[in-house]
């Protein structure tokens, strides 16, 4: 076969261990892969190179993405996708990998649905594709949320502060969920909890009265001003408070173990995938098992809440 392989949306540790793990596995079928630069706009603009497996030496325990990345709004119009089977059809390329989260799948839809065969691996730190398990990136960036925390931590309980800790994730939980459990935090705030500044400030005033002298608070981003969020606090609740956003530090980093061992395994078994002739689906893990869906139903999909871990942090933090 001949086939291309792109990232695309948000970088994510683990992206290139996966496009590694994808030419890797069609050379070694007899495959012709391609590198696909820059997302669906390089596709757009015929950023092409056929991949030897040395192209992806080296390249396994870096973050980022050797393809590089972008979001392409405009890739919603017809006109712009036709540019790009244009491309496809010039190389004489059959299918695309499409490593990346929900924008990055809606495209692979669109383009299956022009006739080219595509295959999304769930690439994304914010571990916000429900039909998968786990995300490409997502352990990593749980890693580096971690290791800031217990940092914040330090400082916090040495001048006997509360510490706001944003996290990414977009509109999904996980990451302050799982961050928060594992640094464990006073307080978790989520898309799936909701923001309740009372019951907050009620809960830190208690533990103010009871002499526990720091607190750690976890939210996901995109719920509130967390430094406006951080003055209330200590308006409210007797704590000095001081309020971080981790951002951008979460998409880098050398991948860990657990986020090379999957971009190994979606890898391979896409390129498997294609052999037997499924396409127009996304490829995850369930219940460590490597399963896929059509494309259409994960976008279709909702995340649901944990309630295992919402239950168990109500218990222990
Ligand atoms: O999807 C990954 C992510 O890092 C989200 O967590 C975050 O909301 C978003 O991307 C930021 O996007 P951009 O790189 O376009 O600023």
């Amino acid at each position: 076969m001949r086939f291309g392989v792109l990232t695309s949306g948000g970088d994510a540790p683990g992206m290139n261990a996966t496009i590694r793990a994808v030419v890797r596995a069609g050379i070694a079928n007899g495959d012709q892969v391609f590198g696909i630069y820059d997302g669906y706009r390089g596709l757009v603009e015929g950023k092409i190179v056929e991949f030897s497996r040395k192209d992806v030496s080296e390249i396994l325990n870096k973050g980022g993405t050797i393809l590089g990345t972008a979001r392409l709004p405009e890739f919603k119009y017809e006109q712009v996708r036709a540019l790009a089977v244009k491309q496809l059809i010039k190389h004489d390329i059959e299918a695309l990998i499409c490593i990346g989260g929900d924008g990055t799948y809606t495209g692979a839809l669109r383009l299956h649905e022009m006739g080219i065969k595509t295959i999304g691996i769930p690439g994304t730190i914010d571990n916000d594709i429900a039909s998968t398990d786990f995300t490409i990136g997502f352990s990593t960036a749980l890693n580096t949320a971690c290791d800031a925390i217990d940092k914040l931590r330090d400082t916090s309980s040495s001048h006997q502060r509360c510490s706001i800790i944003e996290v990414m994730g977009r509109h999904c939980g996980d990451l302050a969920l799982y961050s928060g459990i594992c640094c464990g935090a006073e307080y978790i705030i989520t898309n799936e909890t909701g923001l309740d500044k009372d019951d907050l400030l009620a809960k830190l005033k208690v533990n103010r009265l009871a002499g526990r002298k720091h607190a750690i608070v976890v939210i996901s981003e995109n719920m509130t001003d967390v430094y406006q969020l951080a003055k209330e606090v200590e308006t409210y609740s007797g704590y000095e408070c001081r309020a971080t956003v981790l951002g951008y530090v979460q998409r880098g980093g050398a991948p860990t173990p657990e986020d090379r061992l999957l971009a190994a395994r979606l890898g391979k078994y896409s390129v498997d995938l294609l052999h037997e002739g499924v396409t127009g689906v996304a490829v995850g893990v369930k219940k460590n098992e490597l399963h896929y869906t059509p494309i259409e139903e994960a976008l279709a999909m909702k995340n649901e809440p944990n309630e295992e871990l919402h239950k168990l942090v109500l218990k222990i933090s």
